[in-house]
């Protein structure tokens, strides 16, 4: 056996070291790629009712807070700036009443007005329900969406919270009784 013929360098070998070695030398100095950065807390804003023409402006570029309405109760979304921040998948659902689009999961089904929900199956009012059962315990709870006239509950001045099963009429109830011991 001619042992020479297993030490040959042929033209081939060259350029596949140089490829091994090129490829070594690019991982040994390719810069790590930075992590995106986890959405900025912002304070939480104070509890409050209101109308959709008001729930518009927290649409995350008007105002830096994102808020939605589900099944009549409006929750802080800030932090899930990944889904519903502008240009974001479901970027739409800011600042509007976001329970036809999410009973139907369609993102495209929010109205800029007064929405009743009729004409939701009870299939599509279960769906829009179980992502609210999430959301109570994910996000914050702010208020309720109304309508255009209607009164303002009194949340006795609390911050919006992550509710999780405490009921919005107990907190309504928890902040007038608070309000009437500070007169
Ligand atoms: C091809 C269709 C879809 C796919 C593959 C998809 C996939 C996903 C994934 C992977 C997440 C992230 C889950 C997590 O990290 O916790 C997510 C979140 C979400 N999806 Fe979809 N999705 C789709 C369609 C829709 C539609 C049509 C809606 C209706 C509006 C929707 C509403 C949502 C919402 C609201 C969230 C965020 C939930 C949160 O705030 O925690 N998705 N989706």
């Amino acid at each position: 056996m001619d042992l020479s013929s297993w030490f040959e360098f042929t033209f081939y070998d060259a350029i596949f070291l140089v490829f091994v070695l090129g490829f070594f030398l690019y991982w040994l100095t390719r810069s790590e790629q930075p992590l995106p950065l986890p959405p900025k807390e912002v304070a939480p804003l104070t509890m409050t009712d209101m109308t959709c023409e008001e729930l518009r402006k927290y649409d995350g570029v008007k105002n830096e807070h994102i808020l939605f309405g589900l099944n009549g109760t409006i929750y802080d979304v800030t932090r899930g700036k990944n889904f519903y921040g502008p240009g974001k998948s479901y970027g739409s659902l800011a600042g509007h009443d976001a329970t036809r689009a999410l009973g139907t999961m369609d993102q495209n089904a929010v109205s800029e007005q007064w929405d009743d929900h009729t004409g939701l199956s009870a299939d599509e009012q279960e769906t829009a329900n179980e992502w609210e059962t999430q959301f109570k315990f994910k996000y914050l709870t702010v208020g309720r969406l109304i309508k255009d006239g209607s009164e303002k509950a009194d949340y006795g001045g609390r911050k919006s919270f992550v509710r999780g099963a405490e009921s919005l009429d107990s907190i309504i109830n928890a902040g007038a009784e608070d309000s009437k011991k500070d007169n």
